[in-house]
């Protein structure tokens, strides 16, 4: 298993670029499905998960080509609806096969995905959206069996905003017969950039960005290209490497538009941020501030940059408190911050962080992908040598980490 080794010690400077977005990039994939003409896309991030997405999707018939950034699907003789248990356990995005597989074969066979290290994260909205469309669901031995001749336009208001939940119910409405609206649906950037490649091959979609979103059925998509909004979250996760190690990065290909609560927060922390039309730069003072959060769906702090949050504030000085209120576990960076000289205290779905001066470099263990996240920018200041172990849940999430922290002056090295 490969692990990571970092020095502490470099304040990050200099430039990288930020890839396509892992979390617009899986759903978009997925939706190739929905036409038997091929979807061109570019700024696909090279990713464990998007390899995994690939590989489903071709034991379904999809012909799959890459070259670089750039992927072109072919759904043309998609010809096995199913998506097993050994390709769903790995990836849990696996999940929003079920939509499109349902609204162009009619019918899916889709392991459940088990729970993960955050949280049992459930489908039942993703289940309950379907069967107001018709379709015929049942649950069996870990498996969905789902069957619609074909799907009926409906009016679905999801218990809870749910990132795939809705961007599954978008692509199966998508080829409903008559309007689908969605209510209470998510906000995320993401979401609307699978809307907008949807809306490229033929879809009639309104209001994606927003809590309502209105879906006429059309008979079939045609193909089309899209290019994959950059990574929002890799983008803030650097940033906050940058924060932590007093530095003074400008991250290319990638935009501020979507990243204010962050923004907001860096700069409560006292950093200076400067924003560009496709880059950000970020300048940081020798120690920030403690800043705190509490985690929410979009437009508010997004719950995937919690950690690497978690990790700036275990030097920053003063005391701040971390709400997370969207999964139940998702402190499992906690325990090996503490390894490190960090002092937190969990109090339910708080977590309180008062800064130290320094943290002591030691052997830690990632458990999920932005709790690695926050071990590396932990890394970054913790005295001496930090070796972070199972760092397959990073590789999953960013692309060419190292290389990408090298060029910003990390001292990192990958043990395989
Ligand atoms: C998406 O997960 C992201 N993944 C997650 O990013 C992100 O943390 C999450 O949204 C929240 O923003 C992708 O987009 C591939 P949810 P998702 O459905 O859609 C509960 C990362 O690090 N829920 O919005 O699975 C659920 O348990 C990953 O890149 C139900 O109860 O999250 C959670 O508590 C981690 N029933 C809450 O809703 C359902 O049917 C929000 O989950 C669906 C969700």
């Amino acid at each position: 298993m490969d692990k990571l080794l970092l020095k502490s010690g470099a304040r990050l400077k200099g430039e990288i670029d930020i890839s396509g977005a892992k979390n617009a990039a899986l759903p978009i994939l997925c939706a190739a499905l929905l036409s038997p003409e091929p979807l061109h896309l570019t700024n696909v991030p090279r990713l464990r998960d998007i390899a995994t997405m690939q590989r489903l999707l071709g034991e379904m018939g999809v012909a799959v080509t890459t070259e670089g950034a750039a992927m072109a699907l072919d759904a043309s003789d998609l010809n096995n609806p199913v998506a097993s248990y050994e390709m769903v356990k790995t990836m849990r995005a696996a999940i929003l096969v079920l939509g499109p597989l349902l609204a162009r074969c009619g019918e899916a066979r889709v392991s459940l995905p088990g729970g993960c290290a955050i949280g049992a994260r459930p489908v039942d909205q993703h289940i309950k959206g379907l069967q107001a469309m018709g379709a015929d669901i049942t649950v069996e031995q870990g498996y969905i069996h789902a069957k619609a001749s074909r799907l009926k336009g409906a009016r679905i208001c999801t218990d809870m905003v749910t990132v795939t939940g809705t961007e599954n119910l978008m692509m199966a409405a998508c080829l409903a017969d008559g309007e689908t609206i969605i209510e209470n649906a998510a906000r995320e950037p993401e979401v609307v950039d699978l809307a907008n490649c949807l809306v490229s091959m033929g879809a009639r979609i309104s209001g994606a960005g927003a809590d309502v979103i209105r879906i006429q059925g059309v008979p079939r998509l045609h193909g089309a290209r899209h290019a994959v909004m950059p990574d929002r979250i890799e983008t803030g996760t650097y940033l906050c490497a940058a924060a932590i190690t007093g530095g003074d990065v400008r991250l290319g290909k990638t935009s501020a538009a979507y990243l204010d609560a962050v923004i907001d927060k860096l700069m409560d922390a006292g950093c200076d941020i400067t924003t560009e039309r496709d880059a950000i730069r970020l300048q940081a003072p020798p120690r920030l501030k403690a800043v705190s959060l509490r985690t929410a769906p979009y437009p508010a702090f997004p719950t995937d940059m919690q950690a690497q949050f978690m990790a700036i504030n275990c030097v920053a000085e003063g005391v701040a408190t971390l709400r997370e209120t969207i999964f139940e576990n998702r402190f499992m960076h906690v325990n090996e911050l503490m390894r490190l000289g960090a002092n937190i205290q969990i109090e339910g779905s708080n977590a309180i962080v008062r800064g130290v001066e320094r943290l002591e470099g030691a052997t830690v263990m990632a458990t999920d992908l932005r709790a690695s996240a926050s071990l590396i920018i932990a890394g970054l200041v913790a005295q001496g040598e930090t070796l972070i172990d199972r760092i397959y849940h990073l590789d999953r999430g960013y692309e060419r980490i190292e290389e990408k922290l090298a060029q910003l002056g990390a001292e990192v090295r990958r043990i395989r």
